[in-house]
């Protein structure tokens, strides 16, 4: 069976871990090349082969590590067509008043440069070569129906959201697609951040109580969607935020 990717090349940003991971796995069993990057060598090589995919080592938040990254897209793979901005991060869980400027500047430099960054230096790469391609954030439901606790990340979060729109209005024309990815609470790297305490069942507990389907969101759920908005089934789909929360934002 072919399939829905075949032929086509994707980065992944933050790819070493959790939901970047994940996705990693499903665009290769959709038949893409893809390349991921992250922060952590360990974790991303340990992927790299587990996976078969192609790693460098990238700050999401550098121009010149985002240039890199197309250079070895074309180098080892003749081009790119998908761009999944998931590296993310934040700080833990606090009163808003006792954010630091460190982690304020984090966050946005994490979640809302690397974005910034990589449409500044992949853009004309699309434009120049008259080639359609597809940008896929994972934002969040933080973004949308926000919690105490986590302003800065929330803001950061909608930030993507809106550019996201923004951009699918703006390079529509040129068929360049633009969409996010809102999971809600899932367990990964970033969850004993997010709820402020152990990352265990028990912790987690308040915030799925207000998930409709009872659970939090997997690093399957994000990348199932991942797939289907990069694939050419969503060609008429651009600024969406897919909401993967089981109901959460309804
Ligand atoms: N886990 C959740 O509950 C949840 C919910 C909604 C959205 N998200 C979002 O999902 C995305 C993935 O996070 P995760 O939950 O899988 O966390 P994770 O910590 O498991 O994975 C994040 C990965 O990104 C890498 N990374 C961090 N900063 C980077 C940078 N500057 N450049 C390159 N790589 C970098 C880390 O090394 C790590 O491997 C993030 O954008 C996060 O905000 C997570």
């Amino acid at each position: 069976m072919v399939g829905r990717l075949e032929g086509k090349v994707a980065i992944v940003t933050g790819g070493g871990s959790g939901f970047g991971t994940g996705i990693a796995t499903k665009l290769v069993q959709e038949g893409a090349k893809v390349l991921i990057s992250d922060l952590n060598e360990e974790a991303a090589s340990k992927v790299s082969s587990s996976l078969g995919v192609e790693y460098l080592v990238a700050n999401a938040t550098k121009r010149s590590d985002w240039e890199a990254l197309l250079k070895k897209a074309i180098d080892v793979f003749g081009g790119l067509d998908i761009i999944v901005n998931n590296a993310g991060t934040t700080y833990k869980n606090k009163p808003t008043e006792t954010v630091t400027d460190e982690e304020f500047d984090l966050v946005f430099d994490v979640n809302v440069k690397s974005v910034y960054i990589s449409t500044s230096v992949l853009l004309p790469y699309f434009l120049e070569n008259n080639r359609p391609g597809v940008f896929i954030q994972i934002a969040s439901t933080a973004g949308l129906r926000p919690r105490p606790g986590l302003t800065w990340y929330n803001a950061s979060k909608a930030a993507v959201s809106n550019a996201t729109k923004t951009m699918a209005v703006e390079y529509g024309p040129k068929k360049i697609r633009f969409n996010a990815v809102c999971p809600v609470v899932g367990s990964t790297g970033l969850t004993h951040l997010f709820i402020g305490k152990p990352d265990t069942e028990e912790n987690r507990a308040a915030f799925v109580s207000t998930i409709p389907l009872g659970r939090g969101s997997t690093p399957k759920d994000v990348a199932n969607a991942v797939a289907y908005l990069a694939s050419d089934e969503a060609e008429f789909i651009t600024g969406v935020n897919l909401e993967v929360d089981g109901g959460r934002c309804v």
